[in-house]
């Protein structure tokens, strides 16, 4: 199959009508997979009230099929065709939050294709903050499914090439809006518990839901080492790069011993560091990943660093660590998955 690449300036005037976005959603209607820029990273739409066009993903992706997709709308008129027995607090996130990276999850419409939510009676549902996603939904006229573009297990894509290194040749189409802006996925919470619980933290962040609509929980799973996941996407493990990867909590000093001592052993080490300490290491290679001062810069460009480390040869990668609150709680969420939860603690 050849995959289309759309160029599309999200900046133009008049998106829904702008002939690529109109041939984009030509595809979606047809059941083909259509890659697609959102505000957190690129998604893998498809009809979400199509099995076969749902199936489809699974299979490009090579994704657990016990793993459920997120549905994508443009208006609010198409949240009532997937879910129902809508909770008062769930209209009060929308109202703050949407088009923006906060995932619902409620109950769904029988309508809804099972292969979407694996077989769970509810149903994920966002309405992304960006125009070119808007566009094509819109322009589709259906509600998208639509899980990170990426081979399952690799970093989610946050670029149109990060999209085609994984899938080209394997879905129908591309729609190259240029790189994405949050840089890690939508916070998922579920609405359907007593009390809002948040299942996996991402471009929202907890402090911010608070101010909303007051205390919340977080998904034991989050804090808790063996407890079960109520996302079972949060059970795989994700976005790991080719070399180990090991989280270190501790200062820089502490990390430039670790990497002498491997490199005393002839490795060829690299550091996962900031704009702020990227002069202070000496290693192999040394990649800074945003500014420690502004932890949205941090999100932004994680995914991006951890397929970089891929185009290099090293054998292992140091990482620094961040403060477990705001975004750091997220970035710190995908750096652990990363590593395989290896991490090492300065004494
Ligand atoms: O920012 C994002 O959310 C991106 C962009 C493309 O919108 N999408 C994304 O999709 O990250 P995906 O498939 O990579 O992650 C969806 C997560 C998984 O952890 C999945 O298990 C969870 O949402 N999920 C989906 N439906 C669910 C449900 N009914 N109950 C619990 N978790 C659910
Ligand atoms: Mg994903």
């Amino acid at each position: 199959m050849k995959t289309h690449v759309f160029f599309v300036d999200k900046n133009v005037d008049d998106l829904n009508t702008y002939p690529h976005i109109l041939q984009a959603a030509s595809y979606l209607q047809r059941g083909e997979l259509v890659a697609f820029p959102t505000e957190t990273v690129y998604g893998l739409g498809a009809n979400a009230m199509s099995t076969t066009a749902v199936e489809n993903i699974f299979v490009a992706k090579g994704r657990p099929s016990d793993n459920p997709l997120i549905v994508h709308i443009a208006t609010k008129e198409q949240l009532h065709d997937i879910a129902c027995d809508i909770p008062p607090v769930a209209h009060t996130l929308m109202e703050h939050f949407w088009p923006g990276p906060l995932t619902l999850i409620l109950p769904k419409k029988e309508a809804v294709s099972p292969r979407v939510t694996a077989g769970l009676n509810t149903v994920a549902v966002r309405m992304p903050n960006h125009p070119i996603a808007l566009a094509l939904i819109q322009a589709s006229g259906l509600p998208i499914a639509a899980p990170s573009a990426n081979r399952s297990g690799r970093p989610s894509p946050t670029t149109a090439k990060h999209v085609l290194d994984d899938l080209d040749g394997r879905i129908a189409a591309i729609v190259d809006g240029g790189a994405t802006g949050v840089g890690v996925e939508s916070t998922v919470i579920d609405c359907t518990t007593a009390i809002p619980t948040i299942l996996r933290p991402g471009g929202v962040t907890k402090e911010d839901i608070e101010q909303v609509i007051g205390v919340v929980d977080i998904d034991r799973a989050l804090v808790e080492k063996g407890a079960v996941p109520k996302s079972p996407g949060m059970k795989y493990t994700h976005y790991a790069p080719k070399a180990p990867l090991i989280v270190v909590n501790g200062s820089s000093t502490f990390l430039q011993q670790l990497v002498n001592e491997k490199r005393a052993n002839g490795l060829r080490v690299g550091v996962l560091t900031t704009e702020e300490r990227r002069h202070t290491y000496e290693a192999d290679v040394v990649i800074p990943c945003g500014r420690r001062n502004d932890l949205r810069t941090v999100a932004q460009h994680l995914y991006d660093v951890l397929r970089a480390f891929d185009e290099t040869n090293v054998d292992i990668i140091y990482s620094e660590s961040f403060p477990n609150e705001g975004m750091g709680v997220a970035i710190m969420n995908r750096l652990l998955k990363a590593a395989g939860h290896e991490q090492v603690m300065e004494k």
